[in-house]
């Protein structure tokens, strides 16, 4: 037994520094301590260093080695060594590819329970991958995962950003070449030592949510909140709430104090306060259950743009609480929410098109929200670790890891892959599978066709690519042009392609491809999710093209505004503390 116990303590050590660190030396000593824990006999340790092994994960990459570790894991039934074997077959990583193999070891992870290999069957079966297309089946998976990720969310906007697109490193906003090489956080440290109060709640979020590079820490995230709200900070005051509200290390769980900070802040006007009060109220916390009084809360909330807000109205439209239940305005506030990227909304509409409530029953479009919402599960982290992977010269580690995305349906995953192999510097895929394999991956990208890239790429014609480059992506426009022919609504945006190809249009105007897709949105159900997802999208490039354009501390400046001015969201932020963290991440390294 006492074995049993010390096997599970090394393995429980080293998965926690794992999940919490990127740290080299720190994750090296947690892979020592995970191997003595596979030596005693944990299978989890185990497909711990099989993972290591195959992505090159501070242990040598040696796919022989890992692929003989999955295959006695899989004998043990491992849903993940299943998954793992699956993708080694699909990629023809270190073996022939075997589509008809990867299928049967991809179907018995599935059925195991593994999200990942269940993402991977329901792109399968949208796309018709080595299966026959089959909606239904793709929409039964979808929604299976989809339901754990929104379970699990934190953010109700879920990560946006992390990933990089390879071949627009040279403009992308979150990489090293943009904005976020600044040492923002020494600098928000900076002004809110001096008293800077924006800097104070930002860091306070920061500390709050954590993530990498920078750690969790409810004592700094209290302490740069209280300090917040003696300079009067509204939001201070909710932070300082949700705080109470949820408990941790630095302060004890007290529903009733949490409430009296909500209260504080909502009788001040403040946004967040209000949709807390109205979370109080609908869950019991502090305060006896009342619908009616969440609901007034909600739409005060709602008044001043506050997306959640606005999702929750929806919530109690569809559900009937403290109102009549009516499915209607439930789809209008759900549909506010999500364009501007509400993630948790995008999953109720998914579930409205899915049954076909108020809407007409649509798997196409139930398939494609569930799609996104998936597609911002944890494993979504992986674009990091891919892209650090890359900038390190580390090709072959991070070919391998946007290659199991690619299996998994993101497409810029499936672009970086691509791109990566164009370049020629990995090892790893024979030297006559290199081609076929990229060309395999762009045409999937492309099939994808995705509308947001189909105008964004307008933005990025020559110099900086390649002939090979600018022909995928008139192949990409022509793609999508074919789709635009077939959807009804969607021929300004083929235009727009026309013109791009033809060479008369060279910057990206962000309002005028706003009005396309408004229009697309008006004039076709069937365009429906890819152009609210879009629209979504274009909220974020729009944010980052404003804040380019600014100089360093204006850029800075800009982005306190954006989180006082009355149209900041939720959304904003996040996409504010996941730059951060990410520039944070990047400057460390
Ligand atoms: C990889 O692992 C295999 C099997 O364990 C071993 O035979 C081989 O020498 C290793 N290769 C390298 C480069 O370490
Ligand atoms: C706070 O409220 C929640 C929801 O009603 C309840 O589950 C929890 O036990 C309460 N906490 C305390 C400390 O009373
Ligand atoms: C690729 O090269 C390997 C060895 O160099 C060879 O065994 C294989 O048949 C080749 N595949 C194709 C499709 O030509």
């Amino acid at each position: 037994r006492n074995q049993t116990q010390e096997r599970d303590n090394l393995y429980r050590t080293g998965s926690n520094i794992l999940k919490g660190t990127r740290d080299k030396t720190k994750r090296k000593q947690a892979y020592q301590l995970l191997m003595k824990a596979a030596d005693l006999g944990s299978t989890r340790a185990m497909e711990k260093i099989a993972y290591a092994l195959l992505f090159g994960d501070q242990l040598p990459q040696n796919i022989t080695a890992a692929k003989i570790l999955y295959e006695a894991l899989a004998e043990e039934g491992s849903p993940r060594a299943h998954t793992a074997l699956g993708f080694i077959h699909a990629t023809g990583t270190g073996v022939y590819p075997n589509q008809a193999k990867a299928l049967v070891y991809y179907t018995f992870a599935a059925i195991g329970g593994n999200h990942v290999a269940q993402m991977i069957l329901s792109y399968r079966y949208s796309a018709g991958i080595s299966i026959p297309h089959n909606c239904e089946a793709a929409l039964i998976q979808y929604r299976n995962v989809a339901k754990h990720v929104a379970n699990k969310l934190t953010f109700a906007g879920g990560i946006l950003g992390g990933k990089v697109r390879l071949t627009e490193r040279h403009e992308n906003p979150y990489s090293s070449d943009g904005v976020l090489d600044l040492d923002l956080y020494q600098y928000s440290k900076f002004l809110a030592e001096k008293g800077e109060v924006q800097a104070q709640v930002t860091l306070g979020q920061l500390h709050l949510v954590g993530g990498r590079g920078l750690e969790q820490d409810p004592y700094k995230a209290f302490y740069y909140f209280s300090k917040a709200v003696k300079a009067g900070s509204t939001y201070a005051l909710a932070f300082l709430g949700k705080m109470y509200s949820e408990g941790s290390e630095a302060v004890p769980q007290d529903n009733e104090t949490a409430f009296k900070y909500f209260k504080m802040a909502a009788d001040r006007g403040n946004p967040l306060g209000l949709n807390d009060l109205g979370l109080a109220y609908l869950h019991g916390k502090g305060v006896p259950v009342s619908y009616t009084v969440a609901f007034q809360y909600f739409q005060k909330a709602a008044e001043k743009k506050w997306i959640d807000a606005q999702y929750q109205l929806g919530l109690m439209h569809y559900y009937g609480l403290g109102v009549r239940q009516d499915y209607a305005l439930a789809y209008k506030y759900f549909h506010l929410a999500s364009q501007s990227g509400h993630v948790l909304a995008f999953y109720q509409l998914a579930h409205m098109y899915a049954t076909g409530t108020r809407v007409a029953r649509s798997c196409h479009t139930a398939v494609e929200l569930y799609k996104n919402v998936c597609e911002q599960g944890s494993w979504s982290e992986k674009f990091l670790s891919a892209y650090f992977a890359f900038r390190e010269g580390d090709i072959d580690s991070s070919l391998l890891q946007y290659m199991l995305l690619s299996e998994m349906g993101y497409e810029v995953a499936q672009s970086n892959a691509a791109f990566i192999l164009e370049s020629k510097q990995s090892t790893i895929v024979r030297e006559n599978q290199t081609y076929p394999l990229a060309q395999l991956l762009w045409i999937r990208a492309a099939n994808q066709g995705n509308l947001f890239y189909t105008v964004i790429i307008i933005k990025y014609p020559s110099p900086y690519y390649t002939w090979y480059t600018k022909n995928l992506y008139s192949t990409h426009i022509l793609c999508s042009g074919k789709q635009a022919n077939k959807i009804h609504g969607l021929g300004e945006v083929r235009l727009i392609a026309y013109y791009w190809e033809q060479g008369f249009i060279v910057s990206l105007d962000v309002h005028l491809a706003k009005r396309f897709y408004d229009m697309a949105l008006q004039s076709s159900q069937e365009a429906y999710a890819p152009v609210l997802l879009a629209l979504a999208k274009l909220e974020v490039v729009h944010f980052f093209s404003e804040i380019q354009r600014a100089s360093v501390s204006v850029t800075y400046h800009l982005l306190l505004l954006y989180s006082t001015s009355e149209h900041w969201e939720v959304f904003f932020l996040n996409v504010l503390c996941i730059s951060l963290l990410l520039s944070i991440a990047c400057h460390n390294r």
